[in-house]
C-alpha cells in the first residue's frame, strides 16, 4: 500500500495517552477472568512462575517490537507488515503477519464478547442484592443457570458488541482517551479494596501459598505452553493490536519506559486478581481447578460478605466490564484500520468487522449449553486393569484414540468391554478457538515480529525508531529479540505440541 496511508487514523495526544491506551488494551478479562482460572487449572505457583518468565523473556522484548515496527510504519499491522517487509528486503511471507494477526483478531473478539457478556450479566445480579449472604452453593448456582441459558448469553454477547462498534466507529482517539483516563485508576482502587478483603479471609495464606510456592512436580510441558499463550494473551501481542496502537504513537516517545509500565501494570493486575480470588476459593472449600467460571463463583460470595456489598459489587463488575470493552475495542482496530485504509468509512468497516465476529461468537454461546457435547481434538483414553488370576497382582495399560471431532457422550455411551473403563476429555468450540489463537497464532505472530525486527532490520533504523536513551538497556533487548525470545518460543512450541 502506498505511503499516503500512512497517519490517516491520527496520532495519540501524548506518550501518556499511548500508556493508557495500550494499558486498557492489556489489562482486561485475560488479567481478571483468564489468569485466575488458568492458574486454578496449572496447579498454581510453578505456572505462575512461568508466566512471569514468558513475560519477560518473551512478552516485553516482543511487545516493544511490534510498537517499534507500528510507528515506524504508520498504518495497520497489515498494510505496515507489508511495507516493511517490502522496505527490509524481508521473504514475503513475513508480510503475512499483519493477515495472521487480524484473523485471530476477529476469533479473540468473537469470544472475548460472549465472556464479557457474563460481566454484564454480573452488573445486573449484583445490583439486584441476589449475592448478599451468598454461599458457595448460591454463586454456583447462580452461574449455572446462566450459562445454561443461550438467548440470554447471546443477548448479553449482542450488547457488548455492540458497545464496542460503538466506540470503534467514533474512533480510537476520541472513544477511548477519556474513557480510560478516568476509569483505570477506578479499577486499581476497587482491586485494592477487594485484596484488602481477602486479606481477612482465612484462606488468604493458603491462597498465597497457591499463588507463590513454586511446586515443580505439578508442571507439565502443557502448562508451559499455556503460560507463554498466556504471556501474549495478556499483553495483547502477537497478532497486531499493539502494532495497531503504537502506529498512533508520537514520533518523539523513546520505547523503553512506556513499555515496561504497560507491562508492569498488566502483571500487577494480574497477580491481585490471583490474591483476591484464591483466598476466597480456599475459605470457601471451592475447587482452584474450575475453569472459565472461576471468579463468578467466589466474587459474589467475597461481595456478599462486605458491608455495603451489593453497591462495591455493581461497580466492580461495571468497571471489569469498561478493562474488557477497552481491550476489544484493541483487538478489533487493526482489522478495522486496515478496511480504512482501503476506502470503508470508519462506521462500515466497524460494522463488518464486529458483525463477523459476532456471528462467530454464537459458536461460543452454545458451547456452554446446547454445544457442550460437540467437541474436537477429543482424546478417549481406554484403560484396562488385568488381575493375574494366580498372583493377583493387577497389572494397568491404556490406550489413547484421537477424534478431530465427536460427540462426547455418545462417545462414552459405547459400550465397553469387561475391565476397562474410558476417559473422554476434547475441547468445546470456544476452547477450540482460545487454545489457538492464544497458545498458537499469538506466540507464532510473536516468533516472526521478533526474527523480523532482529534479523531483517537494520541495528541502526531500529536504534533510531526505538529511541530508547540507555544503550545498555537498548542491547539487552536487541539480544532478546535476536536470540533469546525466538528460541524461547519455538523450544515451547516443540515442547509443548509434542
Ligand atoms: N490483553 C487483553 C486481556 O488481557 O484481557 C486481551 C486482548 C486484547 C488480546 C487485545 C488481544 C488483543 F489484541
Ligand atoms: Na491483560
Amino acid at each position: 500500500m502506498s505511503a499516503d496511508k500512512r497517519g490517516v487514523h491520527g496520532i495519540w495526544g501524548s506518550r501518556w495517552t499511548f500508556i493508557l491506551a495500550a494499558t486498557g488494551s492489556a489489562v482486561g478479562l485475560g488479567n481478571i477472568w483468564k489468569f485466575p482460572y488458568i492458574t486454578g487449572e496449572n496447579g498454581g505457583g510453578a505456572f505462575v512462575l512461568m508466566y512471569l518468565v514468558c513475560i519477560l523473556v518473551a512478552g516485553v522484548p516482543v511487545m516493544m517490537a511490534e510498537v517499534l515496527l507500528g510507528r515506524k510504519g504508520r498504518m495497520s499491522p497489515i498494510h505496515t507488515m507489508q511495507a516493511m517487509a517490502r522496505e527490509n528486503n524481508a521473504p514475503r511471507l513475513f508480510s503475512g503477519i499483519g493477515w495472521m494477526g487480524a484473523v485471530s483478531g476477529f476469533f479473540i473478539l468473537s469470544f472475548y464478547s460472549v465472556i464479557a457478556g457474563w460481566t454484564l450479566a454480573y452488573v445486573g445480579k449484583m445490583a439486584s442484592g441476589e449475592f448478599a449472604g451468598a454461599t458457595g452453593e448460591l454463586a454456583q448456582a447462580s452461574f449455572g443457570a446462566l450459562l445454561g441459558d443461550p438467548w440470554m448469553l447471546l443477548g448479553l454477547h449482542t450488547l457488548f458488541m455492540l458497545m464496542t462498534g460503538f466506540v470503534i466507529a467514533r474512533g480510537v482517539k476520541h472513544g477511548l482517551e477519556d474513557s480510560v483516563r478516568l476509569l483505570m485508576p477506578m479499577l486499581f482502587l476497587m482491586l485494592i479494596l477487594l485484596l484488602g478483603y481477602s486479606i481477612t479471609t482465612p484462606g488468604f495464606v493458603q491462597g498465597w501459598d497457591f499463588l507463590f510456592i513454586f511446586d515443580f512436580s505439578k508442571l507439565t510441558t502443557h502448562s508451559v505452553v499455556v503460560a507463554l499463550g498466556h504471556a501474549f494473551f495478556t499483553l495483547s501481542l502477537g497478532m497486531g493490536a499493539i502494532m495497531a496502537y503504537g502506529a498512533y504513537m508520537p514520533s518523539q516517545a523513546s520505547l523503553g519506559k512506556t513499555i515496561l509500565a504497560v507491562a508492569f501494570l498488566d502483571t500487577l493486575v494480574a497477580l491481585v486478581a490471583g490474591l483476591i480470588i484464591f483466598p476466597i476459593v480456599f475459605s470457601h472449600g471451592l475447587e482452584p481447578a474450575s475453569g472459565p467460571g472461576l471468579i463468578f463463583q467466589t466474587l459474589p460470595i467475597a461481595f456478599g460478605a462486605l458491608p455495603g456489598g451489593t453497591l462495591i459489587g455493581t461497580a466492580f463488575f461495571v468497571l471489569v466490564v469498561i478493562a474488557a470493552w477497552s481491550s476489544a475495542i484493541s483487538i478489533a482496530e487493526p482489522a478495522v484500520a486496515w478496511a480504512v485504509e482501503n476506502g470503508f468509512s470508519r462506521a462500515k468497516a466497524t460494522f463488518g468487522v464486529c458483525f463477523l465476529a459476532w456471528l462467530l461468537g454464537i459458536g461460543s454461546v452454545l458451547s456452554f449449553n446446547d454445544w457442550g457435547d460437540e467437541q474436537f481434538f477429543v482424546t478417549e483414553t481406554i484403560a484396562t486393569t488385568v488381575t493375574d488370576a494366580t498372583t493377583g497382582e493387577e497389572t494397568q495399560s491404556s490406550e489413547s484414540v484421537f477424534h478431530l471431532y465427536a460427540n462426547t457422550t455418545a462417545l462414552s455411551e459405547e459400550p465397553l468391554a469387561e475391565g476397562t473403563e474410558r476417559s473422554v476429555k476434547g475441547k468445546t468450540f470456544f476452547d477450540l478457538l482460545d487454545f489457538i489463537t492464544a497458545n498458537v497464532m499469538m506466540p507464532l505472530g510473536g516468533v516472526f515480529i521478533a526474527i523480523f525486527v532482529g534479523w531483517f532490520m537494520s541495528r541502526e533504523s531500529v536504534a533510531a525508531e526505538a529511541r530508547v536513551k540507555s544503550p545498555l538497556l537498548f542491547n539487552i533487548w536487541r539480544f532478546m529479540v535476536r536470540y533469546v525470545s525466538p528460541a524461547a518460543i519455538f523450544i515451547i512450541f516443540v515442547e509443548g505440541l509434542s
